[in-house]
């Protein structure tokens, strides 16, 4: 699937816009059009549904216990000293001194000609290596171009196969950072040595702008799930285990924003932290990941696009014991790329803190003390045991992370199809109903003989459940097209029968076929098919 379509048809059809796009738009923020909006409303809502109100049986078939939250998007900035992203939410910087462009180091590659001379056995002219942007088909056209015209400037040929090599590992030798010329300049020595960059956007509350009041946006919804962790336990009377998730926006100043709504600057987390005892951590944490993996299959993500991938140790965030991230191959990119991360966070979260608050962030097992207490005779002995393990400790959690603009992104990827009609192309958005942006449309097949009348009053009865659309404008075959377009799964036609017989058509957009149905049996129909 050619990416460059999809986001014309997402311009086109009002379902993902450039922010600020009459100024020029401003690079990683993106608007949901009317179309988007719906989409992405309907992802948020499906994730709250199956996962808050009606999670899937756990492991031994018991109920999961999960309440919402909704936590503001300032915090305490000492938050985020606690969670450690004031220290350490970094990742290291390249500088161009010439272009003033930043770059990840991570993603920074080199075409290093010399290298490969030095690995066949023979002395090389080469004493230029030329960096590009990982993933970036213009970035390395660029860089090639630049080798080859220095190639000719010092008659040697570029060799084949191109050797390139990650930019990091390359100027651990002395020297070779001055050999760099960079991604978006002619001239060598213009990149700086990689620095660390905090990616947290930062504010002042109040009136002065000094150290005392600076603030962050949250890069993440998760910390004020842990700030929040003894506001809940005492004002719900939850018992281990239990989750608490929440849905809200999230803040990173990323340096490289790309592919898309991929990787934002703004964008929304769909996170949710379920605490349990320590010894059964990893059975959670199994769950957890073959739940996800299979919300996203039932949504119409198909299986050989998704994959779970276990991180490696030199990859796990500072806070993590473990981390499985759910990948899906997105059409931009030949590897698959992150959906969500399942992290199993120990008792990293609520220790930190607990230390840095001084508040007492641990949990009693009152059952499990009422069923050991009579152990104890000696009352100090019994008071010793009873604020200790296995009766008083800090929870593990287990955290499913998902991205819902990720997620939105993949679901406009999965749906996107063209297909041939007869003589011409059909374009259609094959989203699975749930999250269709509207359910279904209602047309009148031509604006006569009490046809829309009785259309309309269908769209009026239909509106009240369900997000459903009118068109009485041109030719029906197109009014079809349009709603294949918009990814509408139904489409209910009031022709010439339905004023005799009081029959109507529905056609179904993957299939294309059309039945006649009675007009007082559509809102029942509807509410059939689209039930989760
Ligand atoms: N609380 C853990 C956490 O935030 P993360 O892997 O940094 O973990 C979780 O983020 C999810 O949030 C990712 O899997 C992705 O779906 C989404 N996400 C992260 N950064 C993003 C960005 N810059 N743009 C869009 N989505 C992003």
């Amino acid at each position: 699937m050619d990416m460059e379509k999809l986001v014309s048809l997402c311009r086109r059809r009002g379902f993902i816009f450039q922010s600020s796009e009459i100024y020029g738009g401003i690079n990683g923020f993106w608007d949901y059009g009317p179309l988007g909006v719906e989409l992405k409303r309907n992802i948020k809502e499906a994730w709250w549904q199956d996962m808050v109100r009606n999670p899937p049986p756990g492991p031994d078939g018991q109920e999961i216990s999960m309440v919402g939250l909704d936590c503001s998007i300032i915090m305490n900035p000492n938050v985020w000293v606690a969670s450690g992203h004031v220290g350490g939410f970094a990742d290291p910087m390249v500088d161009c001194k010439e272009s003033k462009k930043r770059y990840r180091a991570d993603q920074l590659l080199v075409i290093h000609p010399a290298e490969a001379d030095h690995q066949k056995g023979s002395d090389s002219a080469w004493n230029r290596l030329f960096a590009f942007i990982k993933e970036d088909e213009d970035s390395l056209k660029s860089a090639k171009k630049k080798a080859e015209r220095y190639g000719k400037k010092i008659g040697a040929k570029l060799p084949e196969p191109l050797p390139v090599f990650p930019l990091v590992s390359v100027i651990e030798h002395p020297n070779q950072l001055g050999c760099v010329v960079g991604p978006d300049v002619e001239i060598p020595a213009t990149l700086t040595e990689p620095r660390q960059f905090n990616l947290m956007f930062e504010t002042y509350v109040g009136a002065v702008r000094d150290e005392e009041n600076k603030a962050y946006l949250r890069p993440e919804t998760a910390q004020g799930i842990f700030a929040n962790f003894k506001n809940v336990l005492d004002s719900s009377r939850l018992k281990l285990p239990f989750g608490i998730a929440q849905i809200g926006k999230a803040f990173r100043n990323e340096i490289n924003p790309r592919n898309y709504t991929f990787r934002s600057r703004e964008f929304e987390q769909m996170e949710i932290e379920f605490f349990c005892h320590p010894d059964e951590s990893m059975k959670w944490y199994q769950y957890w990941r073959d739940v996800r993996i299979k919300w996203y299959t039932q949504l119409g993500i198909k299986s050989d696009k998704l994959r779970p991938r276990e991180q490696g140790k030199e990859e796990l965030a500072h806070y993590s014991i473990g981390t499985t991230d759910i990948e899906y191959l997105f059409p931009f990119s030949d590897e698959p790329q992150e959906l969500e991360g399942v992290a199993h966070r120990g008792a990293f979260d609520l220790t930190q803190h607990q230390q840095h608050s001084g508040k007492d962030l641990t949990y009693f097992d009152e059952d499990a003390w009422l069923r050991d207490k009579d152990k104890y005779s000696d009352p100090d002995a019994a008071k010793e045991a009873k604020s200790k393990f296995p009766y008083r400790f800090i929870p593990h959690v287990i955290e499913p992370s998902a991205g819902a603009d990720r997620f939105t992104l993949a679901v406009l990827c999965e749906a996107y199809a063209e297909e041939q009609v007869g003589e011409e192309t059909r374009t259609v958005m094959r989203f699975h109903p749930r999250l269709a942006p509207i359910k279904a449309a209602i047309f009148p097949l031509v604006n006569k003989d009490g046809m829309p009348e009785i259309a309309q009053k269908l769209y009026r009865e239909l509106k009240c459940d369900f997000n459903v659309f009118y068109d009485d404008k041109g030719a029906v075959g197109r009014r079809y097209r349009r709603q294949d377009e918009a990814g509408t799964p139904y489409c209910f036609t009031i022709d010439g029968q339905t004023l005799q017989d009081r029959t109507v058509t529905i056609r179904d957009r993957d299939t294309l076929k059309q039945e006649r149905l009675p007009l007082t049996e559509v809102a029942n129909r509807l509410h059939e098919l689209l039930r989760p």
